[in-house]
């Protein structure tokens, strides 16, 4: 069952128009900050494995830094197909910690 885990502490969180990866166990999360909402995903692109989190935001997506496919911040879709989708996550911040469920 799903429950809420401590990946990040407030301060950690991007920018306004930036990504970041995050370790959560053994997986990588993006966490996107897009018009100040926070998002989360998985951090490994469906084309060859880039790191979305070190990419960038184009309008409402993150952007992989390798080849350039770019993510839907809030559904996980890739633009150019939606079919291929990654996760996404619920996430939140509860004082000074950054939670996302997992
Ligand atoms: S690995 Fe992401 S676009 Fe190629």
């Amino acid at each position: 069952m799903p429950s809420f885990t401590r990946i990040a502490s407030k301060a950690e969180l991007p920018d306004e128009g930036e990504a970041r990866e995050f370790n959560l166990g053994e997986k990588m999360i993006c966490i996107a900050n897009v018009n100040g909402e926070i998002t989360a995903m998985d951090n490994v692109c469906l084309h060859r494995g880039g790191p979305l989190g070190q990419g960038v935001i184009e309008g409402d997506k993150i952007v992989c830094p390798w080849h350039g496919w770019q993510y839907v911040a809030k559904t996980g879709e890739a633009a150019h197909n939606p079919a291929a989708k990654l996760a996404i996550y619920l996430i939140k911040v509860e004082g000074d910690d950054v939670l996302v469920e997992i």
